[in-house]
């Protein structure tokens, strides 16, 4: 395996094209408001990584809603990683006695994941959900319940459609993954 320049400038191979990515948000639409039922949500976008997912999914959603965005960015150079997270922006609004659904692009370990929900649930909202577009079942490493998920996938490293790799390829319409590169 070479890893070149002109591996960065290559399309990633799809892994989910961009239709299943729509059908699939009309399904967990749907659930959510099955299980809302007209009732005011509070809408945590979790930056950066989920905003096109978040506008893509809110869109569908019959409920009042509120729009809030949480930025988060994992700590760099520790070896071990302890979940913690740097909150590079906080919420504008009190959650308190809000139904809350946090929106995260990808579940990978479920520590950053766990995190927020930790950190959030100490805002005493009325209720607290997660949906995520993503989840890597084998590199779980903690317990972790999302209660709305978009589609199980392996190991491999995934971008586009908001979620990057060094920055790049958010912008891709689908889910992909690089073969060479990183
Ligand atoms: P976790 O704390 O290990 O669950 O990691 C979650 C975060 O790691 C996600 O919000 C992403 O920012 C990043 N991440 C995990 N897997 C991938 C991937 O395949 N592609 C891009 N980012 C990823
Ligand atoms: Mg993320």
């Amino acid at each position: 395996m070479h890893s070149s320049n002109e591996d960065k400038h290559k399309a990633p191979k799809v892994l989910i094209p961009e239709v299943k990515i729509q059908a699939r948000l009309n399904e967990l639409a749907q659930e959510i408001n099955h299980d809302y039922r007209g009732r005011e949500i509070t809408a945590v976008c979790i930056l950066k990584g989920s905003f096109i997912f978040f506008s893509d999914i809110i869109r569908r959603l019959e409920s009042p809603l509120t729009c809030e965005f949480l930025g988060v960015s994992s700590y760099q150079n520790r070896t071990v990683s302890s979940g913690e997270v740097k909150v590079t922006l906080d919420l504008n609004e009190p959650l308190e006695n809000k139904n809350v659904i946090v929106f995260e692009d990808i579940v990978d370990s479920g520590l950053t994941l766990s995190y927020i929900m930790n950190t959030l649930r100490a805002r005493r909202p009325a209720s607290l959900k997660s949906c995520s577009l993503l989840l890597k079942p084998e590199s779980l490493r903690t317990e972790i319940d999302v209660d709305y998920l978009g589609f199980k996938i392996g190991k491999e490293f995934v971008v586009g459609y908001g979620i990057d790799f060094a920055g790049k390829h958010r912008g891709l319409p689908y889910i992909g993954y690089i073969e060479h590169g990183h």
